[in-house]
């Protein structure tokens, strides 16, 4: 940032406007300089799902280089929804937001979550696109990941300035809401990657693979800072050093920043002269070149400002009551959904909310959101200019460095569940919760269930036998719960009212790769069929 700043301030003496907007490497703090190993480490860190207390999920799960750095899974037909701050679903104050892991306890077993039961939870904001993020002096939307890093062990200043990205990469590895679970320490995480196979869960690793080389992770951390000590410090320089490798600059506007020839269409170009008009928009404004975004906080009317106070919760400051951080625009094309709670799935729909002036006034509102009047024929000359010319073609074709390994999550040795499950009181069907990898020689594995109701209790049945596979059991085929080799697992059903019961219990991986292991739990009810409600079945393939 320092750099980029004195860059300006010299600019008009020292260099041809044209280079002033180009995008340069952004800045390392003083402490941790970039280095080939230490970015290596940061990827596989980044990437690696076994750094999550389920296992399940890895900074890469919800920042997807494919996605500019936001999260892949999202699709304008299956979004994972966050309730918002009445806790309701279905209201207009729901967010959509990243799914991440079931809520869990330090035993490692589930624990209700209001909103998501057993499920995966779900993120309160939409995941920033994380690709311009080594640019910025603090982030979150709200800012709230300040530039000093300091130790969480000792207290003690580490990188004085500019380290926004090492403090922020420290949040989601302690959040019960993100990776940890309840009450993780520091010497939980460090324990996760002590004895790990880097990656183990993840395949296709490409060039990553070949420097890990079969290495462990003391070696890996060894090679990037000279010892083999894993500490919180040395997993948040890493992890930023990667980060700050990602930088976005190759996309169809350089060229044209640098007065070099171009490759934009008319209309392109059209669209960039209406982003770049303070009279007609106002875009450039705060989404500034060469970033495209200012770093600052507005509040601009996407939601009434008071609903999530953004940048009000960090500074207390009346004027900043709902702000957030101007993200930057450069890959904007594939990090839909829009707007810190994913409004809107559509660039259309975006520049149609700044054509209306906003959704939402408040005194605090920035004067330049205020409405547009543009023709259809403008409108649609800034959406061609955000998409094409701002995306780095490197993203969309995961090339290096925007290249990532295969997760587990998402991939086919996530649990595959078959057959449906049984109604049982109050005709609550209650549902099977399997996210954690069926890992040969990884470590126990947690199954839950929940949308049970209360009464003498579940029952796990777990099996190798085919038995269990096909069909999964509906009242009249009971006896098959009792066929050799199927382990009956009992546990108290926790919670109250129909449909309110819940329970988890830790089981042994498929012993070997390949090997199929079967499981479904049934709970005892009088309304179900045969006195016993279902859930469906899931096959765990060991790899
Ligand atoms: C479950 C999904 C999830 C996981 C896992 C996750 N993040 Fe995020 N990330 C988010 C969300 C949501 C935000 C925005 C939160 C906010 O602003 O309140 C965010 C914000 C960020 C930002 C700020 C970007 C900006 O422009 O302000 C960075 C950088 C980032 N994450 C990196 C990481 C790293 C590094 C990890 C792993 C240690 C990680 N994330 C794990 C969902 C996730
Ligand atoms: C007053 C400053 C300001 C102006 C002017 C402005 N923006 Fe924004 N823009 C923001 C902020 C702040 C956000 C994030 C708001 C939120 O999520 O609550 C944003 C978000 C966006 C997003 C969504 C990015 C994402 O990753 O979710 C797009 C696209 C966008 N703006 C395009 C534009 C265009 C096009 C214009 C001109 C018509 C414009 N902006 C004018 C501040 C501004």
């Amino acid at each position: 940032m320092l750099a980029r700043r004195t860059a300006l301030v010299l600019a008009p003496i020292l260099l041809a406007p044209a280079l002033l907007a180009q995008l340069g490497p952004p800045p390392e703090p003083v402490g941790n300089p970039i280095t080939v190993s230490k970015a290596q480490l940061g990827k596989a860190l980044f990437f690696e799902e076994q750094l999550s207390s389920t296992r399940t999920v890895a900074c890469g799960t919800c920042h997807d280089p494919l996605a500019g750095g936001a999260d892949s899974r999202w699709s304008a037909a299956t979004s994972a929804v966050h309730p918002g701050p009445d806790a309701v679903f279905g209201t207009s104050d729901d967010a959509i937001g990243s799914p991440s892991q079931p809520r869990t306890l330090p035993n490692r077993r589930y624990r209700y979550h209001q909103s998501f039961g057993l499920a995966p939870q779900v993120t309160t904001r939409q995941t920033n696109a994380a690709f311009a993020a080594a640019y910025a002096p603090s982030l979150f939307w709200d800012g709230r990941a300040g530039d000093q890093l300091v130790d969480p062990l000792n207290g003690q200043v580490v990188l004085a300035s500019g380290a926004a990205l090492e403090v922020q990469s420290l949040e989601p590895l302690l959040s019960p809401t993100e990776m940890g679970h309840q009450a993780r320490d520091w010497n939980d995480v460090v324990q996760s990657l002590q004895a790990a196979p880097p990656l183990a869960l993840a395949t296709n690793l490409g060039a990553l693979g070949t420097w890990i080389n079969g290495r462990d992770y003391p070696a890996l951390f060894s090679e990037a800072f000279g010892t083999p000590e894993i500490t919180p410090v040395r997993i948040a320089m890493a992890l930023a050093t990667y980060q700050r490798t990602l930088v976005p600059n190759q996309t169809p506007i350089e060229p044209l920043l640098a007065g070099l020839p171009h490759t934009l269409t008319a209309q392109e170009l059209q669209g960039g002269t209406l982003f770049r008009s303070v009279q007609f928009t106002g875009c450039v404004e705060c989404h500034t070149l060469p970033l495209y975004g200012d770093d600052l906080f507005h509040y601009t009317g996407v939601r009434p400002a008071d609903e999530d106070p953004g940048r009000f919760a960090v500074t207390g400051n009346p004027a900043d009551m709902g702000a957030m951080r101007t993200p930057s625009l450069r890959n904007v094309e594939y990090s839909a959904p829009y707007f810190k709670d994913g409004r809107f799935a559509t660039l259309e729909e975006v520049v149609e909310f700044y054509d209306r002036g906003g959704d939402f006034d408040a005194p605090n509102k920035d004067p330049r959101i205020r409405p547009l009047n543009l023709t259809p024929t403008q409108k649609a000359a800034l959406v061609a200019y955000l998409k094409r010319p701002l995306s780095d073609e490197r993203v969309a074709a995961g090339v290096a460095p925007f290249d990532r390994p295969t997760l587990f999550g998402g991939s086919p040795r996530v649990p595959q569940h078959y057959g449906a499950g049984s109604d049982g009181s109050g005709g609550f069907v209650p549902r099977m919760i399997a996210v954690e990898p069926p890992h040969v020689g990884g470590g126990k594995l947690t199954l839950g269930i929940d949308g049970a109701t209360p009464g003498t209790g579940a029952l796990l049945l777990v099996g190798p036998a085919a038995d269990l596979a096909g069909t999964p059991f509906q009242g009249a085929n009971l006896h098959l719960a009792l066929g050799p080799g199927i382990v009956r697992v009992n546990a108290p059903l926790i919670g109250q009212g129909l449909g309110g019961g819940w329970a988890s219990v830790r089981i042994d991986p498929p012993a070997l790769v390949g090997a199929s292991l079967f499981a479904q739990w049934l709970v005892f009810d009088q309304v179900g069929p045969d006195r016993f409600a279902a859930t469906d079945a899931v096959e765990l393939v060991g790899f």
